[in-house]
């Protein structure tokens, strides 16, 4: 299963988009360890015990990162945000 659908249907992170579903779009970037991944396309299995951040992650209790604040051109603000706060 990927990576974005454990996110999406089971933990409810909604954040993530779905977009292509090939990795050419970045819809549905997260990252992991730090770095950028495409989660349509990672195995869940892969990522096991190692640090997964969403958009969701990147805001602290009331206080959104300063790239959430301050608001994205791209037609999909998450995967802008997350490439961008790697
Ligand atoms: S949904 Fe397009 S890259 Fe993952």
């Amino acid at each position: 299963m990927p990576l974005l659908w454990v996110l999406r249907d089971l933990l409810n992170l909604t954040g993530t988009k779905f977009g292509c579903g090939v990795a050419a779009c970045g819809a549905c970037t997260v990252r992991v360890q730090g770095q950028a991944v495409r989660s349509c396309v990672v195995p869940v299995g892969s990522v096991a015990g190692k640090p997964v951040q969403t958009i969701e992650g990147l805001a602290t209790r009331g206080k959104p990162h300063p790239l959430q604040a301050a608001g994205s051109p791209s037609r999909c603000p998450s995967a802008a945000i997350a490439r961008a706060a790697c």
